[in-house]
């Protein structure tokens, strides 16, 4: 359900010249009709921000984010969609109907506070534990391993006993109710016999929250066991994908980086050697939440992951996460040992921080892993190698970036820097899809690559449209809202589509700040952010026609991959669409 009408967010955002707002922020320079700066969201040395005044819509060429005035303010200030209308509405003194908390919403603001408490009697509960007669075993395995009693004591490790029901009557004694214990995910709740502890004689790591609060468990077998670690499940107040465990000291660091890694040991042991800055995912693969969640307090990660194959493959996995993010990655390399914990207690600190000194460029740990796949003894494997070195080169947008990587890869690589530069040129004439820049979590990148794919024309084509709306009449004789690939780009086709009827003129930034999540807003605003270079009229006929026949095309095949054999008119339909499409092949279209 949306939060205001629509009519009250149009007004909100109108009353806010783009310009104005982000000049707060951004050092802007007029060029043309638009205005240009560094971006605010990844690093760069030449700017490809842009905020256009008559569309109010800022778009960065470099990383692709993009939006309203609105979408200025939850990225930048890390605004939810509510804080971005009432910073904005105060801003030009429009009242907002005041968000009355629901019994709903208060109910659960509330019961995540006792989830809170329920995590920290938990917490507290353990940690007396470990540092009793009983805690013995688990107090002993953690000194083991080489920990202080200092460092269990900033972590709040903790024990939990073998009774397999004593924190659950602890906490009933309490006067916990059964529906919130349930809600925490620290009991299983059995038909036949009732609840049981979750954690059963573990060794106790809470995990918390960058405010330090406790927000579920792992628990380790002391020893040999399955499963080695069990986690808390995910509940209210514990999302993987959004917390990192050993944050809520790394952030208070001194380092100016920092380190990613697998497991709490291995931030633990960094920590106790020194590094305050290391921190781990919980558990999970990398997301783009937890890249984001870095980004708030660095620009830039080492990656010290496991140095087995499984490490490796994550730290692939994880790079294009974090520089979609606009952080800067670098490896650091714990061969011969498996993990920091490991190297550390094998060499020590000062070989950890040389390691550091010596991490290697997230680029090139990705070429060198790129080669070992490749028979560079044969003259065909060592072509498919440079090729595909090439390929990856062009994702580098800024051509000084772009030349420093060819020239590093050209001296490592026996290549020469003129050969590798004109390997790039035709990896680029091939039209060679550029690694995406941004990703949703949800989506997995093969299939996003081959949307990609079709949306590069309906993106021209909805560029054109936004700037300058006399291509309306010319594109809508042959093309409907429908041809657009389904999803953000059709609800926005058929939003401007909908505007030029109604109102005769478009609003772009109106259409952005339609949707509320801060990701749909990014990808609709790019949808208007076409790089089309200046042609001439005769060129941009041809181009339209062509990018027209395109899109028809793409409508045409996908209608056609899921049509129903028995549909008969929707085949009637295809057909003479075909037929159609034919003729515009002859057609020329006119621009007057
Ligand atoms: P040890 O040093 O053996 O204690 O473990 P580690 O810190 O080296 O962890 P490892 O590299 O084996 O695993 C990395 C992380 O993955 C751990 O910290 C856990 O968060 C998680 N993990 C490991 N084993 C399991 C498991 O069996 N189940 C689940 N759910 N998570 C696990
Ligand atoms: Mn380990």
């Amino acid at each position: 359900m949306p939060l205001y009408p629509d009519d009250l967010v149009e007004e909100v955002r109108s009353a806010n010249d783009i310009v104005d707002v982000v000049s707060g922020y951004v050092k802007l320079q007029k060029r043309g009709s638009v205005y240009f700066g560094l971006c605010p969201f990844h690093s760069e040395k030449t700017p490809s921000f842009s905020v256009t005044p008559a569309r109010q819509m800022f778009y960065c060429y470099g990383c692709g984010v993009g939006g309203s005035v609105l979408t200025f303010l939850m990225k930048y200030e890390n605004f939810s969609f509510v804080e971005a209308m009432e910073s904005l509405a105060q801003r030009a003194g429009i009242s907002l109907p005041r968000q009355e908390y629901s019994p709903q919403m208060k109910q659960e603001a509330d019961e995540k506070q006792r989830l809170f408490q329920v995590n920290r009697e938990a917490g507290r509960y353990y940690y007396t534990l470990l540092r009793s007669s009983e805690g013995r075993q688990a107090f002993d395995y953690f000194k083991n391993r080489g920990l202080t009693e200092e460092s269990m004591r900033n972590f709040g490790l903790g024990y939990s006993d073998k009774f397999g029901d004593r924190l659950y009557r602890y906490l009933k004694q309490k006067g916990y109710e059964d529906g919130l214990l349930r809600e925490s995910g620290l009991f299983s709740y059995r038909e036949r016999d009732g609840a049981h502890d979750r954690f059963w004689n573990r060794a106790m790591f809470p995990i918390m929250d960058v405010h330090s609060k406790v927000i579920g468990f792992g628990g380790r077998v002391m020893g040999d066991g399955e499963p080695k670690y069990l986690n808390s499940p995910e509940t209210k107040i514990f999302d993987k994908s959004r917390n990192l465990y050993g944050l809520h000291i790394a952030r208070t660091t001194k380092r100016p980086q920092l380190i990613l890694c697998e497991g709490y040991m291995d931030v633990i042991a960094l920590h106790q050697a020194g590094f305050d800055n290391a921190v781990a995912s919980l558990g999970t693969s990398l997301t783009g939440g937890h890249a984001g969640l870095l980004k708030r307090y660095t620009k830039e990660v080492y990656l010290s992951y496991d140095s087995d194959g499984a490490g490796v493959k994550a730290a692939l996995r994880a790079i294009p996460i974090l520089k979609d993010a606009g952080l800067t990655v670098k490896v650091i390399s714990m061969q011969p040992y498996k993990d920091p914990d490991e190297f550390i207690k094998a060499l020590g600190s000062e070989e950890y921080q040389r390691r550091m000194d010596q991490a290697e460029n997230s680029f090139l740990f990705e070429i060198r892993i790129l080669k070992q796949s490749y028979d560079l003894g044969d003259p065909e494997g060592k072509t498919a190698f440079y090729n595909e070195v090439a390929r990856k080169l062009l994702g580098f947008a800024e051509e000084l970036e772009r030349n420093n990587y060819i020239e590093a890869v050209a001296a490592e690589y026996q290549i020469g820097f003129e050969q590798l530069r004109k390997l790039v040129i035709s990896a680029a004439a091939r039209g060679s899809a550029l690694p995406k820049k941004t990703q949703s979590p949800s989506s997995n990148r093969g299939q996003k690559k081959k949307e990609d794919g079709i949306k590069q024309p309906e993106k021209l084509l909805l560029t054109w449209l936004a700037e300058d709306v006399r291509m309306f009449s010319v594109i809508s004789r042959y093309i409907t809202p429908e041809d657009f690939s389904e999803g953000i780009c059709q609800k926005t086709a058929e939003a401007l589509f909908g505007q030029y009827k109604s109102e005769g003129e478009i609003n772009p930034a109106k259409i952005v700040s339609s949707f509320e999540n801060e990701e749909e807003q990014r990808e609709a605003a790019s949808l208007f952010h076409a790089q089309i270079g200046a042609l001439t009229k005769a060129d941009m006929e041809k181009a339209l026609k062509e990018t027209v026949i395109r899109v028809k095309a793409g409508s045409i095949n996908s209608r056609l991959a899921r049509l129903d054999p028995a549909d008969m008119a929707g085949l009637q339909q295809l057909i003479s669409d075909k037929r159609q499409l034919e003729q515009l092949e002859k057609l020329h279209i006119s621009i007057e």
